[in-house]
């Protein structure tokens, strides 16, 4: 069995400093940013992971203070996770909350974090087009949220990432795990706009476009992605496709063109979702 990288956060790091100045000698933290939690050793130098891993108190401090990195821990040291993406010369990383974290790139947040977290985020798109059943397509794999959540009453998920640099956070990302292990999801690396066009007519039932923000993806919101769209959707299909914040300038003007290329994609009853960022459309 492969043993999981350990990864902590400030979320973690500030209950050890508090631990350390209250003279305790144990204490239970999660080493996977919340997902499961086991005992570390407090000693006089720093801590002990239950598999032997050392780290020292400095580098707990200087996880304390990023409140935008998350940091693996490998051979005692710490380092943030984070990559900068040759294919699309953008910078990927990993962003903590206090539940599952979220995917910075470009310094653009992936996930809605204010007032909510990444899986509350996943559950809303989800929730938008339920129920889910038969073949998934997941356009932009991110962190996997969307195809992990969509894969739990799915037959089968297809998912779509351009960068590997994203497709390395998820590697790390203790929520991903599924992403990789669940045998209904399969992932495919490529530009979504080329990948969706192999696509046989009517081949899916359900579709969730989950996109970068506008200005980082233009070509996911165009009308000939919409068509494409429509063409590999199956009749009574439903896509929903996130767009942003319905009370921003930006989105509202985003969200009006976006309404109109999808009806004139074919699509029908397309429809704000205020609650989800995002539209949907019925085919
Ligand atoms: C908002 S995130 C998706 C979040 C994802 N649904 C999740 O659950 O974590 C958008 C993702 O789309 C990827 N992306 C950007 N352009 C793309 C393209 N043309 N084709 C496929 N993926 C793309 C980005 O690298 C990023 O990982």
């Amino acid at each position: 069995m492969v043993a999981c990288p350990i990864i902590l956060s400030y979320i973690q790091a500030g209950p050890l400093l508090d631990a350390r100045r209250k003279g305790l000698t144990t204490i239970d933290i999660s080493a996977d940013l919340g997902r499961t939690t086991g005992t570390v050793t407090l000693t006089g130098d720093g801590i002990i992971f239950p598999v032997g891993e050392r780290l020292a108190w400095s580098s707990i401090e200087k996880i304390c203070k990023s409140e935008i990195n998350c940091y693996l821990v490998e051979d005692n040291a710490i380092q943030p996770i984070q990559v900068f993406s040759e294919y699309t010369n953008r910078m990927c990383s990993l962003l903590p909350t206090k539940g599952a974290p979220g995917m910075l790139i470009a310094g653009f947040v992936m996930h809605r974090i204010k007032d909510t977290d990444p899986m509350q985020d996943t559950r809303s798109k989800i929730a938008a087009i339920v129920p889910i059943s038969g073949r998934v397509l997941d356009t932009a794999t991110g962190l996997g949220y969307t195809a992990i959540e969509a894969a739990r009453s799915a037959e089968e998920v297809v998912t779509i990432e351009l960068d590997p640099g994203a497709q390395a956070m998820a590697r790390l990302n203790p929520w991903s795990r599924e992403l990789f292990d669940n045998p209904k999801i399969t992932r495919i690396m490529g530009d979504a706009s080329e990948v969706v066009q192999e696509f046989a007519d009517e081949s899916f039932a359900r579709i969730i476009h989950d996109p970068p923000t506008f200005s980082l993806a233009g070509d996911l919101y165009a009308g000939a992605f919409y068509r494409q769209l429509y063409r590999i959707l199956r009749r009574g299909g439903r896509l929903y496709h996130y767009i942003g914040d319905p009370d921003s300038k930006a989105s509202g003007g985003v969200t009006r063109g976006a309404l109109r290329r999808l009806q004139e994609a074919g699509f029908t009853r397309v429809t704000r979702k205020a609650d989800a960022y995002g539209v949907v459309a019925y085919k």
